[in-house]
C-alpha cells in the first residue's frame, strides 16, 4: 500500500503587486510557478527524501502535504486520504516536524508547549501530561523541560520538534530539512535517532526534504531530486548512482540531472550542541 501519492500536481503563486501596477495594468497576473506536475508514490515504511537547493520547492510540496496550502491542480493522497477533501482525516494520521522557531510559544517552557499541541489532538489532562513527559523521554530533554523554549539551543528546539511532531504517533512522518541549522555533530546525532527509534523500532514512513547529499544518502530509502519546482529523477541512492556509472556519487547524480552543483551546507560557527547531543539508548529513552 501506497502512505502517499501524488498526481500532476502544480503550485502556483500569484505575486502581490502594488495599486499602481493594479491601476496600471490590472490583466497582468505575475505568477510564480513553485510546483510543476509532481508524480510520486511513497510506500509504507519507506522513508522517503526530496533533494533539492533553495527554492526547489520542498517545502511548498510538504506543505500542501500537510494540508497546510493547496495545490493549484493535481491531486495528492496521504495515508488513503485526499489532501482537499478529507483534510482532517489527513491531519489527523500525521505528524509535521519543521524548523520554523516561529510555530511554538518563547515564553512557553518546552513542556507547556508539548502539551498545548497535545490539547489540539485531543490529549487532555493526565492523558496529554502522561505523552509529553513520555515524548520527552524519547527526545532526552527531560531535563529542560520546564525552561523556557526561549532558553533553548538550535539542537534543543529542534528535538522539541521532533517530539511534537510524534505526539499522535502518527503513521507518517513529514519532517523538513530536519537537521537545518544543526553542527555536524548534533546533525549526526538527529539523523542517529530518526534512522534507529522512528524508522526502526517505531517503523513510521517518513517523507523528509534536505539539501544534504548526506542525509539523503544515509537516510533514505528512496530520493526524488526536485529542482525549480519539477522532479527530475526518482529511485534509490545506489539505483541513481549506478545509472551513471561505477564510482558516481549522488552529488555527480544531481549534477547530471539539474546541471548544477548541490552545495554542502557549512557548519554553523558556534557549537553550542555539544553537551545536549540526540543520543538513543534504545528503547524510548537516549543517551549513550
Ligand atoms: N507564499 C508564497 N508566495 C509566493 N511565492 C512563494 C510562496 N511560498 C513559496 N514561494 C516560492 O516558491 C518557490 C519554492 O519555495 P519553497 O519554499 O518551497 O522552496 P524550498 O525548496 O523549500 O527552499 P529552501 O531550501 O530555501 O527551504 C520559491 O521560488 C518561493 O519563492
Ligand atoms: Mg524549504
Amino acid at each position: 500500500m501506497h502512505s502517499i501519492e501524488v498526481h500532476n500536481l502544480t503550485k502556483k503563486f500569484s505575486l502581490h503587486r502594488g495599486l499602481f501596477d493594479f491601476v496600471a495594468d490590472p490583466l497582468n497576473k505575475d505568477e510564480i510557478t513553485s510546483l510543476e506536475m509532481i508524480n510520486l508514490q511513497v510506500r509504507e515504511g519507506e522513508v522517503f527524501g526530496l533533494l533539492g537547493p533553495n527554492g526547489a520547492g520542498k517545502t511548498t510540496l510538504i506543505k500542501i502535504l500537510c494540508t497546510l496550502s493547496f495545490p493549484s491542480t493535481g491531486a495528492a493522497m496521504v495515508n488513503g486520504y485526499d489532501v482537499l477533501k478529507e483534510s482532517r482525516r489527513v491531519r489527523e494520521s500525521i505528524g509535521y516536524v519543521t524548523t520554523d522557531e516561529r510555530s511554538f510559544y518563547w515564553r512557553l517552557t518546552g513542556r507547556q508547549n508539548l502539551e498545548f499541541f497535545a490539547n489540539l489532538h485531543n490529549y487532555y489532562s493526565k492523558k496529554a501530561q502522561n505523552r509529553v513527559s513520555e515524548l520527552l523521554s524519547i527526545v532526552n530533554l527531560e531535563k529542560r523541560a520546564d525552561d523556557p523554549f526561549l532558553s533553548y539551543s538550535a539542537g534543543m528546539k529542534q528535538r522539541l520538534a521532533i517530539a511534537r511532531g510524534l505526539i499522535n504517533d502518527p503513521k507518517v512522518l513529514f519532517m523538513d530539512e530536519p537537521t537545518r541549522s544543526l553542527d555536524p555533530r548534533a546533525a549526526q546525532d538527529a539523523r542517529d535517532f530518526i534512522h534507529d527509534y522512528i524508522v526502526s523500532e517505531q517503523e513510521k514512513t517518513i517523507f523528509l526534504s534536505t539539501h544534504n547529499l548526506n542525509e539523503a544518502e544515509q537516510l533514505c530509502n528512496r530520493i526524488a531530486i526536485l529542482d525549480e519546482g519539477k522532479i527530475k529523477v526518482s529511485g534509490t541512492p545506489q539505483e541513481l548512482k549506478s545509472s551513471l556509472g561505477d564510482n558516481s556519487t549522488l552529488g555527480d547524480v544531481f549534477a547530471f540531472y539539474s546541471g548544477k552543483k548541490l552545495e554542502e551546507e557549512r557548519p554553523p560557527k558556534s557549537s553550542f550542541m555539544k553537551e545536549m547531543r540526540f543520543r538513543h539508548r534504545g528503547g524510548m529513552g537516549m543517551g549513550r
